[in-house]
């Protein structure tokens, strides 16, 4: 969508997968979808770091609502955010934080909470804009197809309407199975700053490797629809939470910087860990993500278990990321940039973006080997040198 925003994949915390539809303050007041829990991770992520890397985004998911007042504007449970969304909005802007919201396009959230139906939408659009809101996910549980082609163009013209500018996620080709001709993809990138086009991911490997597997068959698909102001949404970060070993956190973070994806942790970052958050955190790796050239990276090789994703960079640059689903040992992948199919006869060099190695002297013939664990990744940053015989600095 050509509003102007998100010109790189957007970055930040969205509350779902952790904290799903916990309404639950009276036992559980620190972890509930509340005020309280939205306040205290825009505090970490302003103070830890994360702000200042990118990560500015603090969405709202489901369960927020408290149902619509004489009016029939919405207004949010009035014990678990008591001063309202206009005043989370301000403290997310007083910490340099942007805030992000969340409804339905169908009768009901998926939760079961007031939707915004189709009579619903310019009103609502108008409200999220009066709490200054930047960002609005809208999902698509009980609606119907009708629905969602009328609903998602409606939402995305009443937003730009309010004047404010605020960030359109779609969750609309996710309900209709995701893949042309039911999704109309050049529709989606005039509609919608992001749309997840698959199932929700959930707190384990499993899920994570099923929804890669379904970005990389249809990558000839998805591929060429992402770009600045347009992107695929592979769904959230599970790093920090239960179901990842080290290397498949490693290896969420690099897949999902590879292929372009917008980075939204949904963890606790009250309770992270130092080895969690240096992946999380790790400067290059957010420099990729947030390449301004925009292009989606594709699996260009795939043997033995041990795969080879690469994405175009901006100054010649690629990222390059070995990943292994093997399941017995480290593995030695030898291979070169020609069997990569680099062309061209360029002196270039890597630098491994985990470990900050830097492996110089690669000409296109040159053979190298790199050692990938199991379920883990090896990622470069892949950049050209200048022609030999020319000042060294
Ligand atoms: C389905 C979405 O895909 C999830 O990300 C989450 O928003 C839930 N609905 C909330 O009910």
């Amino acid at each position: 969508l050509e509003n102007g925003l998100l010109r790189t994949p957007p970055m930040g915390w969205l509350a779902w997968e952790r904290f799903r539809c916990n309404v639950n303050c009276d036992e559980d007041p620190k972890n509930c979808i509340s005020e309280r829990l939205f306040m205290e991770m825009a505090d970490r992520l302003a103070q830890d770091g994360w702000r200042d890397l990118g990560y500015t985004y603090l969405n709202i998911d489901d369960c927020w609502i408290g149902g619509r007042d004489d009016n029939g504007h919405l207004v949010p449970d009035a014990k678990r955010f008591p001063n309202g969304i206009a005043f989370l909005a301000d403290y997310a802007h007083s910490l340099g934080l942007k805030l992000g919201i969340y409804e339905d396009v169908g009768n009901f959230t998926c939760m079961g909470y007031p939707g915004t139906t189709l009579d619903k939408v310019t009103q609502d659009a108008q409200t999220f804009a009066q709490w200054k809101v930047d960002m609005l996910k809208l999902d698509g549980c009980f609606s119907t197809p009708e629905e969602r082609a009328k609903g998602y163009p409606m939402m995305a013209a009443a937003l730009n309407a309010t004047g404010r500018p605020i960030a359109f996620s779609c969750s609309w080709p996710a309900y209709e199975g995701g893949l042309p001709p039911k999704v109309n993809y050049s529709l989606l990138i005039d509609t919608c700053n992001l749309w997840r086009n698959y199932d929700d991911i959930q707190d384990s490997w499993r899920s994570v490797l099923s929804i890669l597997d379904w970005f990389v068959d249809h990558q000839d698909i998805l591929q060429p629809v992402a770009g600045p102001g347009h992107w695929n949404d592979p769904d959230m970060l599970l790093i920090g939470n239960f179901g990842l070993s080290f290397e498949q956190a490693r290896a969420q973070m690099a897949l999902w910087t590879v292929l372009a994806a917008p980075l939204f942790m949904s963890t606790d970052l009250r309770t992270m860990s130092a080895q969690n958050m240096d992946i999380l955190q790790n400067p290059l790796m957010i420099k990729i993500n947030q390449d301004p050239l925009g292009i989606q990276g594709r699996r260009i090789l795939k043997k033995s278990y041990i795969e080879v994703y690469m994405r175009p960079l901006a100054g010649y640059s690629y990222a390059l990321v070995f990943f292994s689903r093997r399941t017995d040992m480290p593995y030695h992948y030898r291979t070169s940039l020609t069997q990569l199919n680099f062309t061209g006869s360029g002196l270039h060099e890597a630098q491994n973006v985990y470990t900050g190695d830097v492996i110089s002297g690669l000409r296109t013939e040159t053979n190298f080997t790199v050692v990938i664990n199991p379920s883990g990744v090896v990622m470069w940053y892949l950049y050209p040198v200048r022609k030999l015989g020319s000042p060294q600095q």
